[in-house]
C-alpha cells in the first residue's frame, strides 16, 4: 500500500471514524479527482501533503464529502416506515399524552430523504398528530450533502425512487423540471452539521432515532462508542433503528425488539445494560 493511501485511511478513521478497505484505493483516486484536479495536485501524495500542510478546515471537509457514501432515497426500506405509523406512534403517543411532544434523529441524513420521508409519514398521521409538537433533527458529517437535503429539491429519477405517485404529488410540488419539498415540511426539520465520532450531548434526548446505512462504514471500536453514545440520546423507552441489513453486533447498550428484527433496537434498561456487560 503507498505511504499517501496509508495517510489517506488514517485521516479518515481519525476525523469521521470511517474505516476505508486497504483495497479501495482505485475508489479514493476516482472519488478525489475533481478536487485533485481543482487544485492541480499531479496525485495522491501531493494532495495529501497539501491537507497536511495547509491545515484548512474547508479543504478537509471536501475531502470528507468526497470520501462518503451518500446513496439514500425516499422510504428506504420501507418496514420502519410502516412500523412507525403502525406500531410506533400510537403506543408512543399514548405514553407522551402529557407532554404532546416528540422528537425523532436523522443521525446520518445524506441527502434529506430519509428526513423527508418521516416528515412524509407525520403529515399522513396529521389528523392524529393534531395538537402534538413533532421535532426532527436530521444530520450528516457531509456539508455539501447537508445543504443538498436544505434546499429539499429533487430530480424525477430521485423522486421515483421510493415515493408512490400517489405520495409524490400530494406532498411534493413540481419546481423547474424537478420537485420540492415543500416549506411546510422541510420548516418541521432542523438540519445541523454533526459528525457522529463527536460528543453530541446538547442534542437532547429523542424518542426514536434514525441511525442507517452508516455505521457499516466505520471502524468496529468507533462503531461501538457511537451506538454507546446514540443510547445515551434515547429516552429510556425510545427506539434505535438501523439499515435492513444492519445490526448492533455485541452492544449492549440495545437490545433486539423482535426476535427476527435486527433493525428495530430497544435501549436497554440501566440495569440490564450492566448484567449484560457482566455476562449474568
Ligand atoms: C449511505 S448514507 C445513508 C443515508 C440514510 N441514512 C439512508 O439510510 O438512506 C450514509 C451517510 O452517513 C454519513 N456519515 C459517514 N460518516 C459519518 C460520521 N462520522 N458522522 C455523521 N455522518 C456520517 C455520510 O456522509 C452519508 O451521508
Amino acid at each position: 500500500m503507498s505511504v499517501a493511501f496509508a495517510r489517506l485511511r488514517r485521516l479518515l478513521l481519525s476525523v469521521a471514524g470511517i474505516a476505508l478497505d486497504a483495497d479501495k484505493l482505485y475508489l479514493a483516486e476516482s472519488r478525489l479527482a475533481p478536487i485533485m484536479l481543482e487544485n492541480g495536485d499531479v496525485d495522491l501524495a501531493e494532495l495529501m501533503r497539501r491537507i497536511e500542510l495547509s491545515g484548512d478546515e474547508r479543504f478537509l471537509q471536501a475531502i470528507i464529502d468526497a470520501m462518503t457514501t451518500n446513496e439514500t432515497f425516499f422510504f428506504r426500506d420501507r418496514a420502519p416506515f410502516e412500523w412507525l405509523k403502525r406500531e410506533w406512534l400510537p403506543h408512543t403517543m399514548a405514553r407522551r399524552r402529557e407532554q404532546r411532544r416528540l422528537r425523532i434523529w436523522s443521525a446520518a441524513c445524506s441527502t434529506g430523504q430519509e428526513p423527508y420521508s418521516l416528515a412524509i409519514a407525520l403529515e399522513e398521521e396529521a389528523t392524529r398528530l393534531a395538537g402534538w409538537t413533532v421535532e426532527i433533527l436530521a444530520s450528516d458529517i457531509n456539508g455539501t450533502a447537508l445543504e443538498t437535503a436544505r434546499r429539499g429539491v429533487y430530480s424525477q429519477f430521485e423522486v421515483q425512487r421510493g415515493l408512490s405517485t400517489q405520495r409524490l404529488l400530494r406532498h411534493l410540488e413540481p419546481h423547474m423540471g424537478s420537485w420540492r419539498i415543500p416549506e411546510r415540511l422541510r420548516a418541521r426539520i432542523v438540519f445541523r452539521r454533526i459528525n457522529l465520532c463527536d460528543d453530541f450531548r446538547d442534542v437532547g434526548a429523542f424518542d426514536l432515532i434514525l441511525c442507517r446505512n452508516v455505521l457499516m462504514y466505520l471502524d468496529p471500536e468507533v462503531k461501538e462508542q457511537v451506538l454507546a453514545r446514540l443510547a445515551r440520546a434515547l429516552l429510556d423507552d425510545g427506539y434505535l433503528i438501523l439499515g435492513a441489513a444492519e445490526n448492533a453486533g455485541a452492544d449492549r447498550s440495545f437490545a433486539q425488539d423482535a426476535a427476527d428484527c435486527g433493525w428495530r433496537l430497544r435501549r436497554r434498561a440501566a440495569r440490564a445494560r450492566l448484567c449484560a456487560a457482566v455476562g449474568a
